[in-house]
């Protein structure tokens, strides 16, 4: 076993140590903390997938270990155990993760009395985990997520979003120029909404064409927005929230006179380094969208939420977070709306979208946003764009759309727009 396959497995128990922790983090939070900066590229990748695949089958690897184990060892171990449980369950060879998973262990400060346990443990797993592992059940959601989504969606999408986000998820590009280029230089293929996708993408910064500025990473469903939206170049439009601004380069790519607006300082930081690396120009400004001033053909309100339609690509969040800071959340985007709207344009028109797959942060946004606001119409017809398929459309006039939609495929982050047209 390579020095750097130990660096990588330490940290990815790291990691898990603080999402899975008393006091959990957000992996994003942790990353953008510098947890893992002294690694190698590589090794880096390699800690974080690792860490992102034990998350998928965190319920899977228990339901293994739990046979083998008649108390729970201290969260660090049962860590090393679950990484292992996974490695062994997709094919890792049994000897050389057993090994230095226990040297993991023996090296510790205080847990290294655990050595033989783990080692006992895992050699179990190795020979009984691979042949039971398909045959347990997709990972469910906590019960905080699955209650609130199971009222919203009922129990069979539930089922199928769940075996959504155990699946993963590919990488999806936007071409600043022709996706089909694009598409035959990455090895990838076009998705019917224009974006391309990538199955087992290496390392992101060494594939071709990300140094020269030809393409960005975005889910084929957080491109949407902005076609919906359908910029025309010259107009004046407002991008509220913006970071890290994968909507404002493909305004920018198609011509808009663009104001990038976030509030954080590090978070707009990447939004120019970004707007740099493809060559494109927006104006940014470090504001809260509510106090933005101004007047504005278009709008596109990309509100903070609780991300919960991002699980496939981060399965730490229904770990990291408990649903308590959402209310929070639905209040402050209400008031975006209610700010947005008085610097639009009359006859101008906005598109408010959230990657939440809570209807309180979507549809029914949009239901009260609509009794608040005379002036404010729902445009249907707008959401009709390449690829979007009419059975996504909900009953007030947004797209809604959902992890496991396209799972043929490999999926779509869920997310919901609407495209609101103010009177002139
Ligand atoms: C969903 S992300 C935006 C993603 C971005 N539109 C993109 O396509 O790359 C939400 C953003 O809202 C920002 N944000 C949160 N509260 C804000 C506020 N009060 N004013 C402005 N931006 C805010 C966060 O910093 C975060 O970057």
């Amino acid at each position: 076993m390579s020095n750097t396959g130990v660096q990588a497995r330490r940290s990815a128990v790291f990691l898990l140590d603080q999402i899975l922790g008393e006091e959990p983090r957000l992996m994003s939070e942790l990353l953008a903390g510098g947890a893992l900066d002294k690694l190698p590229p590589d090794d880096r990748a390699r800690a974080q997938r690792l860490a992102t695949q034990t998350l998928r089958g965190l319920e899977r690897a228990d339901r293994l270990l739990q046979k083998h184990l008649n108390k729970q060892p201290p969260l660090t171990v049962q860590n090393v155990l679950r990484v292992g449980t996974i490695e062994l369950c997709q094919g890792g060879a049994a000897h050389g993760v057993v090994n230095t998973m226990v040297n993991l262990v023996s090296q510790h400060r205080t847990l290294s009395h655990l050595k033989g346990l783990t080692n006992a443990v895992l050699r179990k797993i190795a020979a009984d985990g691979p042949a039971a592992w398909d045959a347990l059940r997709a990972p469910r959601l906590p019960k905080w997520l699955r209650g609130p989504l199971s009222e919203a969606w009922g129990a069979d999408a539930i089922a199928a979003m769940e075996a959504a986000h155990f699946a993963g998820a590919p990488l999806d590009l936007t071409a600043k120029g022709d996706a089909a280029a694009l598409a035959e230089r990455v090895g990838g293929t076009v998705l019917p909404t224009g974006s391309v996708r990538v199955q087992d993408a290496g390392q992101v910064s060494a594939m071709p064409g990300f140094a020269e500025g030809e393409w960005w990473v975005q889910d084929a469903a957080a491109a949407l927005p902005v076609q919906i939206l359908k910029p025309v170049a010259g107009e004046r439009i407002l991008d509220l929230c913006a970071a890290p601004g994968g909507k404002t380069m493909q305004l920018a790519a198609m011509g808009a006179d663009v104001t990038a607006v976030d509030d954080s300082v590090p978070r707009m930081a990447r939004v120019k380094e970004n707007l740099t690396r493809v060559g494109l120009k927006a104006k940014t400004v470090i504001q809260d969208a509510r106090a933005i001033k101004g007047s504005y053909d278009a709008i596109l309100l990309d509100a903070p939420c609780s991300a919960t339609g991002t699980m496939r690509r981060h399965p730490d969040l229904p770990y990291a977070k408990d649903g308590s800071e959402f209310g929070e959340l639905i209040g402050l985007q209400a008031e975006m709306i209610d700010h947005a709207w008085s610097v639009l344009k009359p006859g101008g028109r906005m598109v408010f979208c959230t990657c939440s797959l809570l209807p309180d942060e979507g549809e029914v946004q949009v239901d009260e946003a609509l009794e608040r606001h005379a002036d404010m119409r729902v445009d249907v017809d707008a959401l009709s764009v390449a690829g979007v398929d009419p059975a996504w459309i909900s009953s007030e006039g947004g797209l809604r759309l959902r992890p496991d939609y396209w799972s043929d495929i490999g999926g779509m982050d869920g997310f919901y727009i609407a495209m609101l047209r103010k009177q002139g």
